[in-house]
């Protein structure tokens, strides 16, 4: 039953998809043609992966490696990705999660595309217009295939620095079998720097779990969430945060005059990222949990979201054993949120079945609008994905700007797949 609904997730076989019109997308603009273009392969393929644990996976690879390469580039470029499927029967894609990309390049099997077969390829065009955080992985039976390794890092690194930065290091969180693995490996992770040195470290989640990760050793700013840069971020001490499923954090780091610092998972002990090389720092006895509610300050114009939108849609995310559920309905009932182009658009989301439902949006940013009923009180947040647990309501705003038919779900990858997916479509 599991498997017949996550085929029909991603073949698009759903009343939700039948019902609307052919994907109409927009195409590049002269302008984008003048951009700097940046050519990618990546081969998709049947891998055994020996991991430093001792272990041995049968994993499926992007190159001959999960995670798959990363892939930097620069605000403003033209990627060129051409993705070649050498023998994974089911068929594969690639969605670039938290990239704004047109509908027709967004990678999901039976809704934009059809999955790429053995001895197939796809090549997909756009051009990097945000600078941030971002990732790519499979989204054909995505929750197998991001679990068996079809996944990797991208990077849009901005024209110019926003804050001064000695090592950009970017570290990918998966779930590879039973074993936790950062950038590949079981062991802890170390990134180079002395003392003075400011380490930019984006930290991307693509387990299915939420992960608490505390900082102990200096303290330290959230500058990005899911890519969207944080207005005047205070610094933060004895402080962990909570990395939803999907989610990206860019933190800021200035490495101490001795000691070490240390990015831990507060769960699995032995998750952690460490750099400079000074004694061990002994873990914070107590810590607050970061909130986005009132970090950074608002922005010096003030409110940008209109006073009435031209569409409100409510979405209560429930589950049980069986089934998870949008407004009590799984995937197939669930009717699309239809919208127009140019239309202010709230969605407010109810996270009423309790666990943890990371809420994913495809081809748009939104912004929080409030918590619970409460305003933001800090800096704009612009996020992708947001982490709703128990009993949270959020109302999200967002400006339909890119016309399309969208995926709309919960990025624990299962609960997607057990029915909390719908679409997003423009009429
Ligand atoms: Cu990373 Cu449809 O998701
Ligand atoms: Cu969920």
């Amino acid at each position: 039953q599991l498997h017949h609904l996550e085929s029909a997730v991603h073949a698009g076989h759903s009343r939700a998809s039948e019902s609307v019109e052919p994907v109409s997308c927009e195409s590049l603009t002269a302008s984008d043609h003048e951009s700097p273009i940046r050519k990618f392969e990546l081969t998709a393929a049947r891998t055994s992966i020996d991991l430093d644990n001792g272990e041995t996976v049968e994993a499926w690879t992007f190159n001959g490696l999960s995670p798959g390469p990363e892939i930097r580039v620069t605000e403003g470029d033209r990627v060129v990705v051409t993705l070649f499927n050498k023998d994974i029967e089911e068929g594969v894609t690639i969605h670039w999660h938290g990239i704004v990309v047109p509908c027709s390049q967004d990678g999901v099997a039976g809704v934009t595309q059809d999955a790429v077969k053995p001895g197939e390829q796809f090549t997909y065009t756009f051009v990097a217009t945000s600078p941030g955080t971002y990732w790519y992985h499979s989204h054909q039976m995505s929750s197998v295939q991001a679990e068996k390794g079809l996944l990797g890092q991208f990077i849009v690194e901005p024209k110019e620095a926003e804050y001064p930065t000695d090592h950009d290091a970017a570290i990918l969180l998966q779930r590879l079998d039973s074993s936790f693995l950062m950038n590949g490996k079981t062991g802890e992770a170390i990134v180079p720097g002395k003392p003075g040195d400011n380490v930019r470290l984006r930290l991307t989640n693509a387990t299915n779990d939420t992960m608490e990760m505390l900082v102990d050793g200096a303290p330290y700013r959230i500058i990005a969430l899911d890519g969207n840069a944080i207005h005047d971020p205070g610094l933060l001490e004895s402080t962990s945060f909570n990395i939803g499923a999907g989610q990206r954090y860019d933190l800021l780091i200035e490495i101490p005059e001795q000691g070490k610092v240390v990015v831990g998972s507060v769960q699995e002990e032995s998750l952690k990222i460490t750099f400079g090389d000074g004694p061990e720092p002994s873990r914070a006895a107590s810590r607050k949990l970061f909130s986005f509610v009132d970090y950074g300050t608002p922005m010096p114009d003030g409110r940008t979201e209109p006073l009435s939108f031209d569409q409100s849609f409510e979405l209560k995310l429930g589950q049980n054993i069986f089934v998870s559920t949008i407004n009590g309905k799984s995937f197939h009932e669930i009717p699309p949120m239809n919208v127009k182009k140019g239309d202010h658009v709230k969605i407010t989301v109810k996270n009423e079945g309790g666990g943890d439902h990371p809420f994913h949006l495809h081809g748009h940013t939104f912004r929080v609008l409030s918590k619970n009923g409460e305003p933001l009180k800090g800096s704009p947040i612009y996020l992708d994905t947001i982490l709703t647990q128990k009993d949270e309501t959020y109302e999200l705003y967002l400006v339909a700007d890119n016309p399309g038919l969208w995926m709309v779900h919960c990025h624990n990858l299962q609960h997607a797949s057990m029915g909390m997916s719908m679409m997003l479509n423009y009429e």
